[in-house]
């Protein structure tokens, strides 16, 4: 698949550096049509920044986040793209989280502008329809300002389209991808979890949270309440990113039996490598995943 004449025109075009945004209905192809784009402007010698601000599907990060990376290699699938830094948002739908969705994508899109990157392309969920979708992507589109919307035009996304246009956003409407299939909610569930394991690694650590010395609080952008005092096994939380200030390390909430065999009693945060330094606060979510062993079996 390649890059149409109008598109590549639209491309060349860019201001350094530029952001661009693409939208779109559930599986119109915006993921598919993102890697394109990345692998045209690569190949125009552009430094290219992937924000992957799907939490539902997410693909750079782990779901419930929103991550992003830089393109280093000659890119084939959104997966491949190295993790540089995620923001928790706690859940994988938007609804009723959707400030704190807008903080975490303009805090990646700043930072991969620092990072260097001539185009930073913001993929979204597939949001788009009625009070929320408008409003939501609406509010994504003034916090990043994106010097370019691409639309996968279907008749639902009209309205969106209409009320950036009028906003005054350069917006272009290009057809869906042709072969974007629809898939269904277990193959989505599947994906969340492959997500979580990729993510994990082969070799997660378990960090012991030492409940005298760590805080634990509800991550400000959940909406649901969440017993802190009783975090449930499997509860999806979030440590400072020593590197990457205002960003999170994603992590897993376990619960387990201490030596005299008192259920609940130990309580850790499951990371992919080992923490430098113990955290002072632990934010946790109202978002839960069913774990095996250190495997997560359901997100
Ligand atoms: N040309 C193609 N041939 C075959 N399959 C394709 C093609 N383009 C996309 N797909 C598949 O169609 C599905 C939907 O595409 P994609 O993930 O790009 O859509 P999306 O709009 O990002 O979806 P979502 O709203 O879930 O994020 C995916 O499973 C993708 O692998
Ligand atoms: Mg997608």
């Amino acid at each position: 698949m390649k890059v149409s004449a109008a598109l590549a025109e639209e491309l060349s075009s860019l201001p350094k550096p530029a952001t661009v945004m693409v939208i779109g209905e559930v599986d119109t192809g915006k993921t598919t049509l993102v890697v394109l784009l990345a692998r045209w402007l690569q190949s125009a010698s552009r430094k290219v920044a992937i924000v992957d601000a799907d939490i539902g599907q997410a693909d750079i990060g782990p779901p419930g986040f929103v991550s992003y990376g830089l393109v280093e290699d000659q890119l084939t699938s959104l997966r491949s793209v190295t993790r540089q830094a995620s923001y928790m948002v706690g859940n994988t739908s938007p609804y009723s989280r959707g400030l704190n969705l807008v903080a975490g994508i303009q805090a990646c899109v700043r930072s991969a502008h620092r990072d260097g990157a001539d185009v930073t392309l913001v993929d979204t969920g597939g949001l788009v329809k009625g009070v929320a979708g408008i409003q939501l992507k609406c509010a994504k589109a003034e916090t990043i300002r994106p010097d370019l919307i691409i639309a996968l035009s279907t008749p639902g996304v009209e309205p969106l389209t209409g009320y950036l246009k009028q906003s005054g956003f350069r917006i272009r409407r290009f057809l869906p991808i042709p072969g974007a299939r629809v898939r269904s909610l277990g193959e989505r569930k599947d994906a969340r979890i492959s997500r979580w394991n990729s993510y994990l690694g082969s070799n997660p650590q378990l960090a012991d949270v030492d409940l005298s010395s760590v805080t634990v609080r509800r991550w400000p952008g959940e909406s649901r309440y969440v017993d802190t005092g009783q975090v449930p096994h499997g509860t999806v939380a979030a440590v400072q990113d020593p590197r990457q200030p205002g960003f999170h390390i994603p992590c897993i909430w376990t619960v387990t039996a201490d030596e005299e065999g008192e259920a609940g009693s130990r309580s850790s945060i499951m990371i992919p490598e080992p923490l430098e330094d113990l955290p002072a606060v632990v934010w946790v979510s109202g978002y839960r995943l069913e774990l095996e062993g250190t495997k997560v079996v359901s997100a």
